[in-house]
C-alpha cells in the first residue's frame, strides 16, 4: 500500500500539469493518465493510456483501487466529457475528489460539488454553490449567493459578480465579466472580456463589452 494518496487523471495536455501541482502540494501523487487521443503522457515518469480500452486493461491490471482518486483534465466546452469520465471512473470505484488550490479563497459556507476544481487565487465566497465538475482557473471568482450548475467552467480571471446564476456545461472566457443577479442558460460561452449586462439564453455565444450574441448563434 502506498504512503502517498493515488490520483488518475483523463486527459494530458496542460491542464493535467496544472493539476498534478496542486495534487502534490496536498501530498499526493498522479500514478496514471488516460487519453482518448494517441499523444504523449503530459507527466515525466507516469504512464498513459488510451481511450476506455487503455483505462479498462490498467484497471484491471492495479487491482485494488480502493482510494484511488480520479479527476477530468479536460477544460472548455467539454463539461459534459468531465461529468461522463467522473461516471466512469466511479463505475471501477474510484473516488471524484475536490481539489482545492492552497492560495484560493473559499468561503466555509459555499458548497462544492465533487470533481470541482479551484486553482490558484480563485475566489468563492460565502454561500456560493458549485455543482459537480467545475473548473475555476487562476484567479476566477465567484461571489456571493451564486449558483453554479454542473461542469461550468470559469477561464482565468473571469469574474461573476454576486448572486449569479449559471445553468449547466456553461463557458466562461478569460477576463469575463457578468454583472450581479443575471442568469446564464446552459451550453452558453461567453467570450474572453465580455461584460455581460444581460441574461443569457441557453446555448448562446456572446462576445463584447457590453456583450452580445455573435452571428454564430
Ligand atoms: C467567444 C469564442 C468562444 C468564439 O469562438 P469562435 O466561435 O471560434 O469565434 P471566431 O474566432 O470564429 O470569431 C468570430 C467573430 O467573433 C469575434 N470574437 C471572437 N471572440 C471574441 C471575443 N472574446 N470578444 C470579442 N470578439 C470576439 C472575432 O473577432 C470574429 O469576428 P469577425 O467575424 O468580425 O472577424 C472565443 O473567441 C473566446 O473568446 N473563447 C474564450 C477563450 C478563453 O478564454 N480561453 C481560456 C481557456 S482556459
Amino acid at each position: 500500500m502506498s504512503d502517498f494518496t493515488r490520483y488518475v487523471l483523463w486527459g494530458s495536455a496542460g491542464h493535467a500539469k496544472v493539476l498534478a501541482e496542486i495534487i502534490a502540494l496536498h501530498g499526493g501523487r498522479v500514478v496514471a493518465l488516460f487519453d482518448n487521443n494517441q499523444v504523449p503522457s503530459a507527466l515525466a515518469d507516469v504512464p498513459i493510456f488510451l481511450g476506455e480500452a487503455g483505462f479498462g486493461r490498467w484497471a484491471d491490471a492495479a487491482g485494488d483501487l480502493y482510494g484511488v482518486l480520479g479527476l477530468a483534465a479536460i477544460g472548455g466546452q467539454r463539461g459534459r466529457d468531465r461529468l461522463a469520465i467522473h461516471q466512469l471512473f466511479r463505475s471501477r470505484g474510484i473516488d471524484i475528489p475536490r481539489l482545492i488550490h492552497p492560495t484560493a479563497v473559499v468561503s466555509d459556507s459555499a458548497q462544492i460539488g465533487a470533481g470541482c476544481q479551484v486553482l490558484a487565487q480563485a475566489n468563492v465566497a460565502a454561500d456560493a454553490r458549485l455543482g459537480e465538475a467545475c473548473i475555476l482557473n487562476h484567479r476566477a471568482s465567484v461571489d456571493h449567493e451564486c449558483t453554479l450548475g454542473d461542469a461550468v467552467h470559469l477561464a482565468p480571471g473571469a469574474t461573476l459578480c454576486g448572486c449569479i446564476t449559471v445553468a449547466n456545461n456553461v463557458f466562461v472566457g478569460a477576463n469575463a465579466v457578468v454583472l450581479p443577479r443575471l442568469s446564464i442558460g446552459a451550453d452558453a460561452v461567453i467570450g474572453a472580456g465580455a461584460v455581460v449586462t444581460r441574461d443569457v439564453p441557453a446555448n448562446t455565444i456572446v462576445v463584447g463589452n457590453p456583450a452580445r450574441p455573435t452571428q454564430r448563434n
